[in-house]
Order: structure tokens, then C-alpha cells, then sequence
């Protein structure tokens, strides 16, 4: 029997494959939910069996709000993953998220609108009514945190991730709501994924990379809000948030 999967990765914007994984094979199969957004790939990580998912598919085609959040949490269920660290590309919205800041972020408010959010859509199928006061797991983020400590990775511990229906970036008056609401950061994909892994019962836990200032936001930095948002300063910041990722799993998944 293999070894179980210690660890599963949701890769975001700018994340497609796990450079630090060895010995890769590759999983492909459907759930009681629909096709996922890409086959699971499985390999080592400091001798640990972790599994890796592109959660808008290898090709990113799949925009944030069709992606099937329930059947990719589903797959990775089906292969015995029991936590999942979600990493997803963000703007940031008060000062200390400026570009390349990694963040874990410890809450959550929710603006996405029309997605599937529960497990229990489905007639017949009963009601969930899951505790969602800390939506990460608490002990996954502080082994996150403990791991940035042990890899010597700088990390924002905490803030509020503001999940937006996207996939336009927002307006500055948007944003400038959230911040008023306590938003420290912007994403299109932190929800529903988050509640549907505590219907799910996995640990689940985010790293967020802060790709650019939101719409209006750095002020405080710059002196003047940032210029115009564009897709070569999200993919730069984020490839360059991204290389301290190896050491990062490595020691967390050495813990
Ligand atoms: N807004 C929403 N989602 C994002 C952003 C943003 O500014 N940057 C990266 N993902």
C-alpha cells in the first residue's frame, strides 16, 4: 500500500506545478461532484507523500468563480488527504501586505455571490450547519508558522482575506469598503473553499501571496495610491513570493 498523503497543495494564479516534488506521478479521476480542475499530482517532499492540485487548471482556464471548489476538496478527500494548504494570490489592502508579502491569513469575510457553497445542495441530503468562527485550522496555520520560523521565511502572521466574486479586480471604492469592513487582503478564491473544507472535515489553512496593491490601496508605501493593476506585476510578484516555498514546505513537512 502506498503511504498515506501527508499533505495536499492547492496551487493558485501563478502556481501550476510543485518544482520542490519528486518521483511525480499522476492521479486523474472524477467525483460524486464533477471533474476537478486538474489531475492530482503525487510525489515526495522531504520523504513525505504530498499531493498538489491546480486549482484552475494547469493552463489556469478555469476562471475563479466556475471553478468546482467542491469536486477538487472531493478528489483530494477520495485520496485519504486529511489537511490541505491553500495557496492563493492576493491583493493587499492595508499597509503591512505590500507585493511579495506571504500572509496566513486567520479570517475570513466572504463577497462572492452564486457559487456552490455547501456540501449539501443536494435534495435529501442532510443540513450542515459546520462552526466556521476560525476558518482556518488553527493548528495547521501554527505548524505553517512554525515551519516560516524553522525555513527562515518571513510570513505575516494573521489578517482578514475578503473573498471577492471576480473576475474583474475590483473598484477602488470596493476595496475601500472592505478596508472600512477590516480586510487586510483580496482574493477571488478563498470561498467557498475554505467553508467547504470544514464540511469536509480537513484542516485547511491559507498562504496567501500578495501580488499587488488592490485597486486604490499602498498609499501609505508610495505616497500615492498604486498605478494601474497588470498581469506581469501579479505573475513577477508572485513568482518571486514563490520561491521561498520549497524551503517553506520542506520544513513543514519535516515537522
Ligand atoms: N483583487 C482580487 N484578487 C486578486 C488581486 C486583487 O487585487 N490580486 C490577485 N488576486
Amino acid at each position: 500500500m502506498p503511504l498515506a498523503i501527508d499533505l495536499a497543495i492547492i496551487g493558485g494564479t501563478g502556481l501550476y506545478k510543485l518544482a520542490a516534488m519528486e518521483s511525480v506521478e499522476t492521479l486523474e479521476g472524477d467525483t460524486v461532484f464533477g471533474t476537478p480542475s486538474a489531475p492530482v499530482r503525487v510525489g515526495l517532499i522531504a520523504g513525505r507523500r504530498v499531493a498538489f492540485m491546480a486549482r484552475h487548471g494547469e493552463g489556469h482556464s478555469v476562471p475563479p468563480h466556475q471553478v468546482n471548489y467542491r469536486a477538487n476538496l472531493r478528489r483530494l478527500v477520495d485520496l485519504g488527504v486529511k489537511r490541505v494548504l491553500a495557496i492563493n494570490a492576493v491583493g493587499g489592502i492595508t499597509p503591512a501586505c505590500g507585493p511579495r508579502v506571504i500572509a496566513v491569513p486567520d479570517q475570513i469575510i466572504d463577497y462572492t455571490w452564486g457559487r456552490i457553497s455547501t456540501i449539501c445542495e443536494e435534495p435529501g441530503t442532510p443540513v450542515l450547519h459546520v462552526d466556521f468562527g476560525e476558518p482556518y485550522t488553527p493548528s495547521l496555520r501554527a505548524a505553517v508558522l512554525r515551519a516560516a520560523v524553522d525555513a527562515g521565511v518571513q510570513v505575516l502572521d494573521g489578517g482578514c482575506y475578503g473573498a471577492t466574486q471576480g473576475p474583474r479586480l475590483e473598484t477602488r471604492a470596493e476595496i475601500a469598503r472592505m478596508r472600512r469592513d477590516g480586510c487586510d487582503l483580496v482574493g477571488m478564491t478563498g470561498m467557498p473553499e475554505a467553508g467547504l473544507a470544514r464540511e469536509m472535515e480537513l484542516d485547511y489553512a491559507c498562504l496567501a501571496l500578495v501580488a499587488n496593491w488592490a485597486a486604490g490601496c499602498g498609499v501609505e508605501a508610495l505616497g500615492a495610491p498604486a498605478p494601474e493593476i497588470t498581469l506581469d506585476e501579479v505573475l513577477a510578484n508572485v513568482e518571486a513570493a514563490t520561491a521561498d516555498l520549497p524551503r517553506l514546505l520542506e520544513a513543514l513537512l519535516s515537522q
